[in-house]
């Protein structure tokens, strides 16, 4: 290289040149420029680079780097330069500037270089340091920022996202990540950085900010990188670690809040509602399920969602605050997903679960009080009076029955109220309470309904105030013992063929006494509208049966309308008038006439009694973390260590999910 020949012509001269007496003692150094920050001064044996321009004293130029293109590298103090220069550059820091005078005994001496520099020339050179370093320099790393909790740091074979400026030593910036829009992704420690980074990277923290100095020893050394780096150039990195993981992770998880009593945890194939948010590493949010105001509801274990929550929802409690840490490698793979996950991201899901059930859970009971001597208790058809209320498994509070003053009214099996409260309802006695945990198939299923959110466990607090005997599905009373002879023309009182609304057996009136009959009680929406349960106008179509029609429609399972529409009777034991009845000795159903028009069903049910969903209530959803990415093939181009200057697309090469 001529630069290198042009040095060591400079020295072998300048030892020649020795001896020549000249007008001055020794070089003369005018410090022009002394940068405000000098972390390091020239000293015998550094390595240096800097540039000069070298001119005769009437300012004729003899000699430039700048001419060449290049900046000078050499050491200093050693001989190796003319002893001008070796004096003159003593103490310099980087980016100082000088202006030396070099008498010629310090120079070339009386011989001078041929066609280049007369004999006893005086030399005035103007200097600018950019660099200095020596062999036994060490890696520089000065922690510029740390975030208070670090309990990891880079270890060697991580994969870690950086973001870095670098610069030689004299601020020369020679590239940056951010130019390309994206962190610097690679491997720590293995062979795929240049040294000083491979070195300098370790033991960093997520979101750490370093500034790293690196002799060119342990960067690009002789050859230097291409345009931007010279060769021997020291390098200034200043590096932000955005994430790290190791390959070998698995999901990481803390346990932030996990309610006391947790009677249940959940297993693969369980459907989980949850709330998250999921940041990066660096604290940015890419997504939240509180931005859709909206749980996430999904399986798990199914790989419906990423690997990763598949197996950070394992285990959790119903209320519970979980910090799930994933790998990439369990979550997006080096890709990363839409604009907000970029490829090799570490994702951070901090993950409240509401509630979870399994698509085969039946309803749970707990019975909080019986009373003593419970030997009476609901079955289907049976007219109950309870109090209940109604919440999620959160705690939010969805309906109580406390809101209406009076007890919610129904009668068990006509599918009034949610199968799961229904099932809650039986084989409960007169004063018993029970806690219910109903989940959504007996619920109100996937898709909700008004103020309960889709696929939602339910938590009934129910309490069962009175029952009342029913009367078998399609029969508006039955009859204790044989019914009498001409039950219908009896009833008929005036024996116009008709039964109005006025001869319909009355509470606490009636044709015989009490016990011998049992009316239907209509399904509690009248008991929340007593105005329309007494208004005759529902009777009337009893009225216009006669005895035979009566009969027809017992047999054609017409009477649903009338079993869960009608109220006609408000006493269990409804005491009909005519004493000449004979008291039956067992009972025989009295089919319910088939109604003449259809009878008005309230409009305003209460919430707890909506359709029925008979689906478990399991479902996708289109959240990122929801979609299953196919694996990439592994990708790895064979790459240069180091940042690399001008080459584009160089961070993706070296992907974190390798096998
Ligand atoms: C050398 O000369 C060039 C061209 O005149 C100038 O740009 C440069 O700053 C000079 N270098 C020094 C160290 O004075
Ligand atoms: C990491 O630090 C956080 C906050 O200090 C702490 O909650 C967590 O348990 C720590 N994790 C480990 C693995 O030490
Ligand atoms: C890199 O330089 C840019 C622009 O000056 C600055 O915003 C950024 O914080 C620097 N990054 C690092 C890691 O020093
Ligand atoms: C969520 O609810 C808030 C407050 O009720 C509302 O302002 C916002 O628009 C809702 N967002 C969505 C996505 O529905
Ligand atoms: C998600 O972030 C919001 C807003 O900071 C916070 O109120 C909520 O508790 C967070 N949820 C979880 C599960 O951490
Ligand atoms: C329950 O049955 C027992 C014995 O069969 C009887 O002594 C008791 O009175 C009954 N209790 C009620 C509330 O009917
Ligand atoms: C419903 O909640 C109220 C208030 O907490 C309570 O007084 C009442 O006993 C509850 N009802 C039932 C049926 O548990």
């Amino acid at each position: 290289m001529a630069l290198g020949s042009f040095v060591l012509l400079l020295s072998l001269l300048g030892v020649l040149g020795l001896g020549d007496p000249g007008p001055l003692e020794d070089v003369v150094i005018d410090r022009y420029y002394i940068p405000k920050i000098c972390l390091r001064e020239v000293q015998m044996g550094d390595f240096i680079r800097y540039h000069y321009n070298g001119t005769f004293k009437d300012g004729k130029k003899f000699d430039s780097s700048y001419d060449r293109g290049a900046t000078v590298a050499g050491v200093v103090g050693v001989g190796r330069l003319i002893t001008g220069m070796d004096r003159g550059l003593q103490g310099m820091c980087v980016n100082e500037r000088r202006h030396l005078i070099v008498p010629p005994h310090l120079g070339y001496g009386s011989i001078g270089v041929a066609g280049l520099i007369p004999p006893d020339a005086t030399l005035y050179f103007d200097v600018v340091m950019l660099d200095i370093w020596n062999k036994n320099d060490k890696l520089q790393i000065t922690t510029l920022s740390k975030p208070e909790h670090c309990n990891r740091t880079v270890e060697n074979s991580d994969f870690v996202r950086y973001h870095y400026n670098g610069t030689l030593l004299d601020g020369t910036p020679f590239d940056s990540s951010y130019s390309k829009d994206s962190t610097y992704d690679t491997y720590v420690g293995t062979g795929w950085l240049i040294k000083g980074m491979d070195q300098g990277l370790l033991g960093m923290c997520a979101g750490e900010k370093r500034s790293i100095i690196i002799p060119p020893f342990l960067a690009y050394g002789e050859k230097g990188y291409g345009t931007v780096i010279p060769p021997q150039a020291s390098l200034v990195f200043s590096v932000l670690l955005v994430d790290f993981h190791n390959p070998k992770d698995g999901v990481f998880l803390e346990h932030l809040e996990v309610p006391e009593s947790c009677k249940r945890r959940a297993v693969t194939g369980d459907f989980v509602r949850y709330h998250y948010n999921g940041t990066l590493m660096d604290g940015t949010l890419f997504d939240s399920s509180y931005s859709r105001n909206h749980t996430y509801n999904t399986y798990i274990g199914k790989g419906y969602i990423i690997p990763g929550m598949d197996q950070g929802l394992q285990g959790v409690c119903m209320g519970e605050r979980r910090r799930v840490v994933i790998p990439p490698h369990l979550a997006y793979g080096e890709n990363g997903a839409g604009d907000k996950i970029p490829g090799s991201a570490v994702l951070i899901f901090d993950v409240h679960v509401i509630d979870f059930h399994n698509p085969a859970d039946p309803v749970e009971m707990e019975t909080v009080y019986r009373p003593e001597g419970c030997n009476i208790t609901t079955r289907n058809r049976d007219f109950v009076r309870y109090h209940y209320n109604c919440s999620l498994l959160d705690g939010t509070k969805l309906f109580s029955s406390h809101d209406y003053g009076s007890p919610q009214e129904v009668t068990l099996g006509t599918n009034k109220v949610i199968e799961g409260l229904n099932r809650g309802l039986l084989d409960m006695c007169a004063g018993e309470r029970r806690v219910l945990i109903v989940p959504p198939h007996l619920g109100h299923g996937e898709s909700g309904a008004r103020g309960v959110p889709g696929s939602a466990v339910l938590r009934f607090e129910v309490e069962l105030i009175s029952m009342e005997e029913g009367v078998p599905e399609g029969y508006l009373f039955i009859w204790h013992g044989d019914p009498p002879e001409n039950l219908y023309e009896q009833m008929d009182l005036n024996k116009d063929g008709q039964i109005p609304a006025d001869e319909v057996p009355k509470p606490r009136g009636g044709l015989v006494g009490c016990g011998r009959m049992r009316g239907a009680r209509g399904a509690h929406p009248w008991g929340q509208h007593p105005k329309d349960a007494a208004d005759p106008k529902h009777l009337g179509a009893l009225g216009r049966k006669n005895a035979q029609a009566w009969s027809i429609a017992a047999g054609n399972g017409e009477q649903r309308g009338w079993g869960s529409g009608g109220s006609l009777f408000s006493c269990p034991c409804c005491c009909l008038e005519q004493s000449s009845i004979p008291i039956p000795s067992h009972p025989i159903p009295i089919p319910i006439p088939s109604p003449s028009h259809p009878i008005p069903i309230p409009s305003l049910l209460p919430p707890a009694v909506l359709h029925l969903h008979p689906d478990p209530s399991g479902r996708r959803e289109g959240a990122p973390h929801a979609q299953l990415r196919p694996r990439q093939s592994h990708r790895r181009h064979v790459q240069e260590p180091g940042p690399q200057p001008g080459r584009e697309d160089h961070g993706r090469g070296a992907e974190a999910e390798v096998g």
